[in-house]
């Protein structure tokens, strides 16, 4: 039968680019996706920016352009990322639009006629310079229990106490410096604790649909010995966000309009006309037809968002709840967790750039998951060996190795296997059908697994029956040419199998197969009959582009210094420099205070040195930087400094620079040294130290 299907990924917020996190999200719900179509199922999949919320609004100001206009230059960005990675949305909003004002306010005006809205007075910091109610991330201060500096409203670095905003001791603003003070203010509050929630909220989150990790925590929450808390649903102005209606000066919280979000592209994308082509019905037809299913592919960290609020806001609205949300992992690189924000690890773009084929990321992706909430690790070289070995050397290599045969004695024809007592040992019924399964429950490792052994057989088969032999004696052409058209249809199969993962190479294949018409599952039964020449299909990983991927841009070629003269710089290849190639708009190259502002030059203090294994320019250190926990950062002064001497010692850092993930590990800042490397003296490297006095943490300005 039929299905349709409403499916999206989380929306992004819209003050930065898309980390790696991302792209395996989309990648997850992509492949996804494009099985639902190719088994002839109805999918709209929406995505958006998530646009709203005070760190857009500060970012903008910061950058002294509107939040409109931060949001507009974020999304410029992403058709690079969704085209290069090949993510197949049929629509890309934003919750900064007319159609998610109307749903959210709506959703809005129904809970409140449901009751479900409360007013309560609260009192919270407030910023009196900057004019504005301080989310607890913008609040710092001491530890009320061991009195660690510099934490934030929420919990403790230090000694990982968890506390009130309001408890900190000598709390300040990170937005001004200033001393908050406490303050009172009308919120609106969505009333989860209501039993009518409590009940829907038990019946929605047990009833076996959940994944069953995803189910235990929710039973958690919701059985806990505080039950389900009732949700601050809004903002005081100045504030990035979606009016309340009848409530001058307040707005929704951003995450009462993101997953609005959802509903607000979806509306957008029958609007633009592009779901005619597959469905008759309007958009709210569409989305409350208990036919239609609802699914959010979403991560493990907005689980409570999807599973509780998010449900609850739709239902007691009177909408239809989602069907299921499918959770996923983090990605960590090597074994070591990415931080959201900070997005460490590998860049998309320079995965793009540097000419590693998306498809690859796609297969080692999809061979990697499963429909676990586990984290998916990038391990450098098994994503070689695996896209070198599994579609190089088992896939492709059926086709390259049977088409010159059968271009060279059968003009490119093909015999109907389905007549062949050979290709019946390959067949076996419920092969596919099982695959099916797997990929329909997001089993994607499993799915590979079963092709790549599939790919084995027939591989096998080849090399049993030697075509290079049979092809000598005119007698054995018969039996040739079963041979290869018998491993040609299993190429054909194992096309249709990894076609949702691998779109363009599926593309190429149906070209070399003679499709008539983009494979769909349902050609399982259908065997080719031709072939056309064999072009190249896919190259190899060259492991050196794994080091391209991890290696730091090379810095740009500074302008000439004097004859002889060295230049104080980054100790080499200690992290990705913030390259600070802007010449300034005359191309003098010359910056702005502003621009150098950027830089956070802090005192550290060598605690630990030491070589790292395997490369010869490299030393490991650890940092005191004035924070709770030590820095690790790789320095490129091997040839200049022997571990043993820098131990103690005090230099300049770079502290806010993007943490990067080398070959080593990760690299959390960069020391500073002078160098020169000049053909008539040799090369020199000279480490800052700054004057005594000067502690760890202190800025250098
Ligand atoms: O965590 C995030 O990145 C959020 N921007 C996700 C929002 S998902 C949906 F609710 F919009
Ligand atoms: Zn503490």
């Amino acid at each position: 039968m039929k299905r349709r299907l409403f499916v999206t990924t989380a929306l992004p917020y819209a003050n930065g680019s898309f980390h790696i996190g991302h792209i395996m999200e989309y990648i997850q719900a992509d492949i996804w996706v494009r099985f639902q179509r190719m088994r002839g199922h109805e999918v709209h999949f929406v995505c958006a920016d998530d646009a709203h919320g005070a760190p857009i609004m500060l970012k903008a100001e910061s950058e002294g352009i509107t939040p409109d206009a931060l949001v507009g230059r974020i999304a410029a960005e992403r058709p690079r990322y969704l085209d290069g990675f090949h993510i197949s949305f049929d629509n890309w909003h934003s919750t900064h639009s007319a159609e998610n004002v109307e749903l959210s306010q709506d959703i809005y005006r129904k809970l409140k006629s449901a009751g479900l809205i409360a007013e309560k007075t609260i009192e919270q910091f407030f910023d009196p310079v900057k004019g504005m109610f301080l989310p607890d991330r913008y609040i710092k201060g001491e530890c009320p229990k061991c009195g660690a500096k510099d934490q934030y409203g929420d919990s403790c670095e230090s000694c990982g106490a968890v506390y009130a905003p309001t408890e900190l001791r000598n709390p300040y603003s990170t937005l001004s410096g200033a001393t908050p003070v406490l303050r009172q203010s009308e919120h609106f509050f969505f009333r989860l604790s209501d039993p009518r929630c409590v009940e829907f909220l038990r019946q929605w989150t047990q009833d076996g649909k959940l994944q069953p990790e995803v189910a235990n925590k929710t039973r958690e929450w919701l059985e806990g010995d505080q039950g389900l808390g009732d949700w601050d649903i809004s903002r005081d102005e100045p504030y990035f966000g979606i009016p309340i209606p009848d409530a001058p000066g307040k707005y929704f919280y951003v995450w009462l309009d993101a997953p609005v979000g959802y509903l607000a592209s979806l509306k957008n994308h029958f609007a633009k006309g592009q779901a005619a082509a597959l469905t008759t019905q309007d958009f709210d037809q569409f989305v409350s037809d208990p036919q239609v299913e609802q699914y959010h592919f979403i991560g493990k960290d907005i689980i409570y968002f999807h599973t509780l609020f998010w449900p609850a806001m739709l239902h007691f609205s009177g909408r239809k709840a989602p069907n299921n949300v499918f959770v996923h992992g983090f990605i960590t690189v090597s074994g070591e967790k990415m931080s959201k924000s900070r997005g460490t690890g590998i860049s998309p773009l320079r995965y793009l750039d540097i000419g590693m084929n998306p498809e690859w990321m796609r297969y080692y992706i999809a061979a990697k998951l499963n429909a676990r909430v586990e984290d998916v690790d990038f391990n450098p070289d098994d994503f070689v060996a695996r896209v070198n070995s599994d579609l190089v050397g088992k896939y492709v290599n059926i086709a390259s190795r049977s088409a010159s045969f059968l271009a060279r004695f059968f003009d490119g024809e093909l015999l109907d296997v389905r007549e062949l007592p050979s290709w019946r040992e390959f067949d076996e019924p419920g092969h596919s059908e099982e695959i099916a399964r797997c990929l329909e429950s997001r089993e994607f490792g499993r799915a590979l697994r079963m092709a790549m052994e599939f790919a084995d057989r027939i591989n096998q088969h080849f090399d049993a029956q030697k075509p290079w032999e049979l092809a000598k004696d005119p007698a054995s052409r018969a039996r040739l040419h079963e041979v290869c058209s018998a491993c040609i249809a299993g190429f054909h199969a194992l096309t249709v199998w990894l076609k949702p993962i691998l779109p363009m190479l599926a593309a190429q294949a149906e070209t070399f197969l003679s499709c008539t018409q983009p494979l769909t599952w349902d050609d399982l039964g259908r065997p080719p009959r031709r072939i056309a020449r064999y072009e190249h299909l896919m190259t190899r990983v060259d492991p050196k582009m794994l080091d391209a991927l991890f290696e730091p841009p090379a810095p740009s070629a500074p302008a000439a210094p004097p004859a002889g003269a060295g230049k104080a710089g980054a100790a080499k290849s200690a992290s990705n420099p913030a390259q600070a190639t802007d010449t300034g708009s005359e191309g003098e190259g010359l910056i702005q205070i502003g621009d150098f502002a950027k830089v956070d030059l802090r005192i550290a203090k060598i605690v630990a040195a030491e070589a790292v294994e395997g490369s010869d320019k490299l030393l490991r250190l650890t940092l005191d930087c004035g924070e709770p926990q030590p820095r690790n950062v790789f320095a490129g002064i091997k040839s200049a400094y022997s571990p043993e001497s820098l131990v103690g010692k005090s230099t300049v850092m770079v502290a806010n620079l993007a943490p990067r993930k080398m070959k080593f590990g990760v690299s959390e800042g960069m020391v500073l040294a002078a160098s020169f490397d000049d053909p008539s003296r040799g090369t020199g490297i000279f480490l800052l130290s700054p004057d005594y006095g000067a502690a760890p943490g202190m800025k250098v300005k």
